[in-house]
């Protein structure tokens, strides 16, 4: 007998939720991600905005593309509720993991992952980080044939290993008894469990999914951890940053390589 296995992440309390009322996308890492739309898709296409919370970066996409429409996806009630509506937007109140099975033969132009993939988090490391990379391979199968993902991430580079700060960065924030401790420190998911990763690992997953990076791009304002943490949890680099990538099809026919990595080394240089 087949067995469908059911994914349950671990879920944001109602109190972390409160510090996601609000629009990750600044201005920077908005005209980064219209650059990559304009130069692949122009003014009509359709998107998905996965953990898109109260749709403020939604609403301004479609404001500046009225030829675009798009889905909100969150698996948080509270968030979804306090979208505007249009009839160019539609809810879906849902879970990333269910992503391969929700939308039927929809497709999409472009999926978007905006400071929402390290939040996909399940009890053990391992699992954690399966999945992210499964919410890539959903994301690959909803495009359509000129589709992409969008995906936006503190890049947490290590100082010795490149994964090593964002693995510990999980370790101190899933495990609950140390809640309490880590929350002082500064940490709106301690209990619950948040998993940044180096943008080569990234990159790792990417390829994996079947993607080629076209466009990488940094915010200029890089975070406010204080050198004391940045030094205990081994961080070189942590930075806000944007990630476009095409699937490896679509990269080869427009002139990619074929290494799943990068297709315009001016524009998406290796990590
Ligand atoms: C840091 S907020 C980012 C919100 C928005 N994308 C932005 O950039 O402003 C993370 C969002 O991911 C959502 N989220 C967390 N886990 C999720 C899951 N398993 N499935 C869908 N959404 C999830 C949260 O509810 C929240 O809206």
């Amino acid at each position: 007998m087949a067995h469908t296995q059911t994914i349950e992440p671990v879920r944001l309390t109602d109190q972390q939720l409160v510090r996601y009322d609000m629009d990750f996308i600044d201005d920077e890492l908005f005209a980064s991600i219209t650059g990559c739309i304009d130069a692949q898709l122009g003014p009509e296409f359709s998107f998905v905005d996965v953990g898109g919370g109260i749709g403020g970066f939604t609403d301004r996409l479609l404001a500046a593309y009225p030829g675009a429409r798009g889905v909100v996806l969150d698996n948080a009630p509270a968030l979804l509720d306090k979208n505007e509506r249009s009839d160019r937007k539609t809810l879906v109140l849902a879970g990333a993991e269910e992503l391969d099975r929700i939308f039927g033969a929809e497709r999409f132009d472009i999926v978007f992952l905006n400071y929402a993939l390290h939040h996909f988090v399940l009890p053990s490391y391992g699992a954690t980080r399966r999945l992210q990379r499964s919410v890539l391979s959903a994301s690959r199968g909803l495009l359509t044939e000129r589709g992409a993902v969008s995906l936006c991430e503190n890049m947490a580079n290590g100082r010795y290993l490149p994964n090593l700060p964002g693995r510990l960065v999980f370790g101190m924030t899933s495990l609950r008894a140390l809640a309490p401790l880590v929350r002082r420190l500064g940490a709106n998911t301690a209990g619950t469990g948040v998993c940044f990763n180096a943008r080569s690992t990234w990159y790792a997953d990417l390829a994996d999914a079947g993607f080629a990076v076209d466009h990488y791009s940094e915010r200029s304002w890089s975070g406010q951890l204080s050198t004391l943490k940045r030094t205990l949890l081994t961080i070189d680099r942590w930075t806000g940053a944007h990630v476009w990538a095409t699937p490896l099809s679509t990269a080869r026919s427009r002139g990619g390589t074929s290494d799943g990595r990068t297709i315009s080394t001016s524009r998406a240089d290796r990590p």
